[in-house]
């Protein structure tokens, strides 16, 4: 049954080929914030979170590491599962793409689709990024000096791939998108979002692959097992596999029917054109309904630049928490970043924000009042019952400072609804310092209890309002005003919009402050090994100029190119390196990352006067160069435009 009062949000399902890091964790920050949000507005909740296991670039890793996939992608989970624990981001359910349940899931959408005649056999003919895990066109390619097409997204080398594929008709569902789009203009916030996914769907869709025969670590094609489900066909699904779809029993049809569609999906920038084209269309194709919303993100950035493990600049979500604290760092993500925009990250803004706004503003606040109150007696507080002046001004203010969160945190933007309630805190200080009830309580014992009590309730509307952000030290902040919080069977958020200040508080002293003053970061240890390695370095692996020159890197074209007999890694080339040297055979082991086609006519750089080697009873006279990746993508090395074959490097 579909029921108004459930709410359905996602995150996208992270690649397990890395460890979840900051990135990852703000999208289930986010998530966690949304579903925390409605469960004190009173709605059921589903929160969904997980990992996308199949695909290239999976397997790739996976032999990388030695093992077999499912082991591979078997030991990645932990590391997810106890850092979304770490920082309580508290979903309801992971999924798996490798889980039983989805993979019929999407068995039985695709079955759905065939029959429908949504789907039909053709040949593939495309550029292919392999890290991206997307077909690029020719037009949309990136150029590199040696106009070599490139991924326009990752700028690593395309590879021209031509298959047998299976096709969905995403042609189809143009006319259908736009019309959703225009009679849904709340399906992508922030809004402005929209105009580059309609741009790109009237500029007209081709229909979409969805099936490789050249991946083998994937859910095998429904009918035809030589090929398997292409990466978003599959990853899309478990948003509603997850809740119980294609499961023939009846109680996860119910399950299904009561949570799906989901009210908001989480994820960034980069992804948004496969969640607001691909995945309505498979959607409508299904005769299912479509998401209420996506929410977009931007990205985190580090200190202006992007974060890469080369650079050292890798924020570990782990060293935040046991530095600064969970939530310390989930306020920090929340109130600096603005949802819409990208945001950079920096340790020393961090400190900052936590000194100013949670140390000092919101900490001491709290420790002032319940140690001033308990000092003097009143452990006890009572409401008020004839408010005026500045303390009436306050429950004022406290009303606005409620209206303008609920109305920020519906509308996805938590950095101002942070802000404001901050502003509200800032106003209740403002109150306390112009009252001073540290002289209040001997001089006038009845307004002390009115300003205590006046504290108290304001601290009361904060610490349920900023709970979503902060659980753990809002329920302690709660915990001290003596109120035992569980959203459960209360409806906290109706009492705070009635602003009643009709509550009686048990105070109790914090043994230790809620939020200590922040130390400043050392270093990640991280990054300190990185410096201390690349000081070693510095010290042990210097080379003369005399030892470079010994090296002779030369350029070559290769003309021919074949895979080696009995060898599934080599390749054997010939190449040529120009009149003076001539025309060498090569052999290199890198059968599994690039065909003879790839290979053909592209100058690359080698080393020329490496002994000649023997492989499997071949010689090979040269080494071709690669730059490899974390993932072990290999791209060759080249030289910016086109120079005579056999030019030396220097
Ligand atoms: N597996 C696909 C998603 C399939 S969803 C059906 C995928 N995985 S991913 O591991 O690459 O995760 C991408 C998502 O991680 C982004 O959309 C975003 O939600 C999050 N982020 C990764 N790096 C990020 C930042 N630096 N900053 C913010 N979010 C980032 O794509």
């Amino acid at each position: 049954m579909p029921c108004k009062n459930k709410f359905y949000v996602t995150t996208p399902i992270y690649y397990v080929n890395a460890k979840p890091h900051i990135g990852t964790l703000y999208s289930t920050l986010i998530a966690d914030v949304i579903a925390r949000w409605n469960k004190i507005k009173g709605k059921k909740v589903f929160f969904l979170t997980g990992t996308d296991e199949h695909g290239q670039k999976i397997e790739e890793k996976a032999k990388l590491e030695n093992m077999a996939p499912q082991d591979f992608v078997d030991s990645m989970i932990p590391s997810f599962k106890s850092m979304w624990q770490r920082f309580d981001l508290d979903y309801d359910h992971f999924i798996r793409t490798t889980d039983r349940k989805h993979v019929e899931a999407v068995n039985t959408l695709l079955i759905k689709l065939i029959e429908k005649g949504d789907i039909y056999k053709s040949e593939y003919i495309g550029l292919y990024c392999v890290p991206c895990e997307t077909f690029v066109t020719a037009e949309s390619a990136h150029r590199d000096a040696a106009s070599n097409l490139m991924c326009p997204t990752c700028v690593r080398a395309l590879r021209e791939v031509s298959e047998e594929s299976y096709f969905f008709r995403l042609s189809a569902y143009e006319e259908q998108l736009l019309k959703f789009y225009d009679e849904n203009p709340n399906f992508i916030s922030p809004k402005e979002r929209i105009n580059e996914v309609v741009s790109f769907v009237k500029s007209g869709l081709k229909d979409l692959s969805i099936s490789r025969k050249t991946v083998k670590w994937g859910i095998p094609f429904p009918g035809d097992p030589e090929h398997t489900v292409y990466v978003w066909g599959d990853a899309l699904t478990n948003y509603i596999s997850a809740v119980g779809y294609g499961d023939g029993a009846a109680s996860d049809k119910i399950s299904f029917d009561y949570w799906w569609p989901a009210d908001v999906q989480v994820m960034a920038k980069d992804i948004v054109r496969f969640h607001a084209v691909y995945w309505p269309a498979f959607l409508m194709a299904a005769d299912l309904p479509l998401p209420k919303q996506l929410l977009v993100h931007g990205y985190i950035m580090f200190e202006d630049s992007k974060m890469s493990k080369s650079k050292g600049n890798v924020v570990d979500p782990a060293l935040l928490a046991e530095h600064y604290g969970v939530d310390q760092t989930r306020y920090y993500l929340m109130r600096h970043m603005a949802v819409n925009q990208d945001g950079s990250f920096s340790y020393d803004q961090m400190e900052k924000q936590v000194e100013a706004d949670l140390a000092n503003n919101l900490g001491n606040l709290l420790s002032r009042i319940v140690s001033l109150a308990i000092a003097n007696g009143l452990t006890h507080v009572s409401p008020v019952e004839q408010l005026e002046g500045k303390t009436a001004l306050l429950k004022d203010k406290c009303e606005e400072a409620f209206r303008a969160y609920w109305d920020e945190m519906n509308h996805h933007h938590y950095h101002v609804a942070i802000a404001n309630l901050w502003t509200f805190i800032s106003e209740v200080n403002a109150y306390v310092h112009a009252q001073q009830p540290w002289k209040l309580a001997k001089e006038n014992p009845e307004l002390f209890a009115e300003v205590v009590s006046a504290v108290c309730h304001s601290l009361y509307a904060i610490g349920v309002l900023a709970w979503p952000i902060m659980p753990k030290k809002m329920e302690e902040l709660l915990s001290c005003l003596g109120v035992a919080f569980d959203y459960r069977g209360h409806h906290y958020m109706d009492e705070l919009r009635a602003n009643k200040w009709n509550m009686t508080f048990n105070l109790k002293k914090n043994e230790t402050p809620l939020f200590p003053r922040p130390e400043p970061m050392p270093m990640a240890p991280g990054q300190q090994e990185l410096e201390k390695q690349s000081e070693d370095k510095l010290v042990e692996e210097y080379i003369s100029i005399e030892d470079f020159a010994k090296v002779e890197l030369i350029v070559g074209t290769i003309i021919e190119c074949e895979p080696m007999p009995k060898s599934d890694k080599l390749l054997r080339m010939q190449v040529d390196f120009g009149n003076k040297i001539g025309i060498r055979q090569v052999l290199s082991g890198i059968a599994q990352h690039f065909g003879p086609k790839d290979l053909i006519g592209k100058q690359g750089v080698y080393v020329g006067n490496l002994a000649p080697r023997k492989m499997m009873g071949t010689t090979s006279q040269g080494m071709m160069l690669f730059a490899e990746d974390e993932s072990g993508v290999l791209a060759m090395a080249m030289v910016a435009g086109k120079v005579a074959n056999g030019t030396r490097l220097r």
